[in-house]
């Protein structure tokens, strides 16, 4: 069995931050802690506000509802990615329209979600599945001459960077999650970034109890929730903010070093990584084996004490919740989504967290098992 390092990490600098907090009168949202946390990570990823929440489901939701989806409206999203994707479409009272993925890249084709607008298409959503990113350009030229809203659900990008560009700062705004399994994490947390002041505003007052600046707390100018991420959170996230560079820069040296020892093994295709994506958080190490190997390669590199899961076992709209027709769709043709279904599989990022030699050792047992 391999040792991998264990994860979440934590260290002396989120224990003085906590503690910072609990030797304060404020454990939640209102300590200024927050709002820095929130102005760190907006900066650090390239955007101008940042909104954080208790998650990053719904972060997606205060982004489409502030961005004024709701019934009546269509989001096209990739038929592959984590529920919250489209159910956060559906709690808004959109529906969903779900496209293909590109064959290898993991991520939304722009030729499908071309294809796939129609009359009530208000907002394309992609998704950076990974760590890698969707093909940015290409969406959000067509949302331009479609006039559409770009957004991003950006999850699993804290870090990554399109043509020296930081993930999450393309679109009107995009969304992070900070859960347990996630490269930066306080257990929990999201996150929507905007460079839009007044969206900033709407999605803050909301998540705020419909709260506005300028006001007393006993004000409240819509149903809102409260979703505020508390300073606990953000105490760990302050932390976790500081370490994420070393950590993809460790990953980034560590996939180097696990091509080299995986060397000309045949048998997998790897995700493919667009040129223009000059940084890549390494969420996910994704691939796809051919021939029907793929559920018995991964018990193997399991046995073996590496995380690798055998990909979804269904695109979104095979979720009960679609499928049955309950919560309305519209599905596009999605022959390569339903090809990954078969034979993709991710291996967790803990696996590119060792040293040289586990790393080695890594790529051997993935070698051994195909
Ligand atoms: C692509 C994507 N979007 C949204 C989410 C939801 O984030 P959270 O678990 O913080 O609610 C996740 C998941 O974990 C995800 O992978």
């Amino acid at each position: 069995m391999i040792e991998l390092p264990g994860w979440p990490i934590s260290d002396a600098r989120e224990t003085a931050l906590l503690q910072e907090v609990l030797a304060s009168p404020q454990w939640g949202g209102f300590n200024p802690l927050v709002a820095k946390f929130e102005e760190a990570f907006a900066a650090y990823q390239g955007a101008a506000f940042g909104v954080s929440a208790v998650n990053g489901t719904v972060t997606l939701e205060m982004m489409l509802a502030g961005a004024g989806i709701g019934p009546g409206d269509e989001v096209i999203v990739p038929a592959i990615s984590f529920v919250s994707t489209a159910s956060a479409v559906t709690r808004v009272g959109a529906v969903p329209v779900f496209v293909d993925i590109e064959p290898y890249s993991f991520n939304m084709c722009p030729e499908a979600v071309w294809a796939a607008i129609g009359p009530a298409t208000k907002a394309v959503m992609a998704v950076h599945f990974g760590g890698s990113m969707a093909e940015v350009d290409s969406l959000m030229a067509i949302c331009e001459k479609r006039g559409l809203l770009f957004l991003e659900d950006a999850a699993h990008t804290q870090g990554s960077e399109w043509k020296g560009k930081r993930a999450g700062s393309f679109g009107l705004a995009s969304s992070f999650s900070f859960q347990n399994g996630k490269v930066m994490t306080a257990g929990e947390g999201g996150i929507v970034l905007t460079s839009d002041e007044a969206l900033a505003a709407r999605m803050r007052s909301f998540a705020n109890q419909g709260r506005r600046p300028g006001y007393s707390s006993f004000h409240h100018f819509e149903a809102g929730n409260n979703y505020r991420l508390s300073a606990l959170h953000a105490a760990v996230l302050t932390a976790q903010l500081e370490r994420l560079d070393g950590q993809i820069a460790l990953r980034t040296a560590n996939w180097a070093v696990f091509q080299e020892e995986y060397g000309t093994a045949s048998g997998i295709t790897w995700q493919q990584i667009p040129k223009a994506v000059n940084r890549n958080s390494w969420y996910l190490v994704l691939g796809r084996m051919a021939n029907g190997g793929r559920d018995g390669f991964c018990s193997r590199v399991q046995a073996a004490g590496i995380p690798c899961t055998p990909f979804y076992p269904h695109p979104l709209y095979g979720n009960p919740m679609y499928a049955s027709g309950d919560s309305p769709c519209r599905v596009m043709p999605c022959p390569n989504t339903e090809a990954y279904i078969g034979d993709a599989f991710w291996i967790g990022f803990r696996a590119l967290m060792g040293d040289d030699a586990t790393t080695r050792a890594v790529a051997r047992a993935v070698v051994a098992a195909i």
